[in-house]
């Protein structure tokens, strides 16, 4: 098959995932989810973070059998293919690296077109799916463990950057967070968890750059008073307030993520928002936002929790406006690590 654009809403798409830590496979056709395979790597739980060369290795052992699982669930082999899908970048340029080599080989077997996609792209496009698919015009939050950008989205193919993190992702934040409060990797759930039996006023923790017209995030600071805070409490003061700590921590992330979109939606004229990235998985974040969202009169857009995270269903969906590569120029195409390709 050859193709000469991006298509739309066309076709059938498996697209493949492999960023960070979590192996993913998904068949997409239009903007329907045939199947969206997600394998998350246990393995870095006991480091308290993502270990770039243990992800590669397991996105290694793993590629194979969820692309499998990814075909089986949509009841399709890869002779119903119509193209290959599969994030080009940013990320671990290893774990990158072998689902970009898996895709290579999966398309070169039937001689399928590949669509290397932008991951941040993926999060925006992931409202494009159904159920209730969202169209640009819109403004997406994205907040995961790498990344925490506004993105002011006005067409399927891109979107522009309005604000974003100058130092830590608020997912960064969390999880280091949760780590000095003893709370195991990923800290988000942990966090949120532990944060339902606390006080959110019981600690004053600052909110990342309050004052001020702009739109970028930081987060370090917040980090960093924590550190403080548990310093000055001491071993016992903290294991006694653990759960005040998560709940007034975790609020001032919330609140800077939602004061962030607040100026935004007082600056542009939008008329729905959507969140994405692991983040936009924090309950109290979606209540904050939907909160925000009725007293405006905007229509809010919260995806299934299987979309937020990294998956591959996003992939596919914004793979529709990437530019199809034939067979076999494809073969020499390289994944990038940060940024955009040159
Ligand atoms: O998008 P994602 O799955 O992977 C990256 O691209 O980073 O996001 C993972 C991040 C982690 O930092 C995790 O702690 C955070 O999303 N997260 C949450 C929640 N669930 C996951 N943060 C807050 N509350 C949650 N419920
Ligand atoms: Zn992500």
């Amino acid at each position: 098959m050859t193709e000469s654009g991006p298509t739309g809403f066309g076709g059938t798409t498996l697209a493949i995932e492999t960023s960070c830590d979590d192996t993913c496979a998904a068949v997409v056709r239009g903007r329907r989810i045939l199947s969206n395979v997600i394998s998350s790597q246990r393995a870095h739980e006991r480091f308290g973070g993502v270990v770039p060369e243990v992800a590669s290795r397991k996105h290694l052992e793993l590629a194979g059998p969820v692309v499998d699982a990814a075909l089986a669930e949509a009841e399709l082999t890869i002779d119903e293919i119509d193209r290959v899908a599969v994030t080009a970048g940013p990320g671990l340029i290893g774990a990158l690296l072998v689902g970009l080599s898996t895709a290579k080989g999966l398309a070169s077997r039937r001689e399928l077109p590949l669509l290397p996609t932008d991951h941040l792209q993926g999060h925006v496009a992931a409202n494009f799916l159904e159920p209730e698919p969202l169209d640009p015009p819109f403004i997406c939050l994205v907040a995961s463990g790498g990344h925490t950008l506004l993105a002011g989205v006005t067409d399927h193919s891109g979107f522009e950057v309005l604000g974003e993190t100058l130092d830590d992702a608020a997912g960064e934040a969390i999880d280091k967070g949760a780590r000095m409060l003893g709370l195991g990797f990923p800290g988000g759930p942990a966090l949120q968890k532990l944060a339902e039996d606390g006080d959110p006023d019981a600690f004053d923790f600052p909110v990342g750059m309050s004052n001020g017209p702009g739109l970028d995030f930081s987060f370090s600071g917040l980090k960093t008073a924590l550190v403080y805070k548990c310093r000055d409490l001491g071993e016992e003061g903290v294991e006694s307030n653990r759960a005040d700590l998560a709940a007034a921590y975790q609020a001032a992330v919330v609140a800077q993520l939602v004061d962030r979109l607040e100026r935004a939606l007082a600056v542009g004229q939008w008329e729905a928002v959507a969140l994405g990235g692991g983040v936009a998985a924090n309950g109290p974040l979606r209540a904050a936002v939907a909160d925000l969202c009725e007293r405006q009169g905007l229509r809010l857009k919260l995806v299934p929790m299987a979309l937020c995270t990294d998956n591959a269903a996003m992939i596919a969906a914004a793979s529709n406006w990437s530019e199809p590569l034939p067979w076999p120029e494809y073969l020499t195409f390289d994944a990038f690590a940060t940024g955009e390709r040159a």
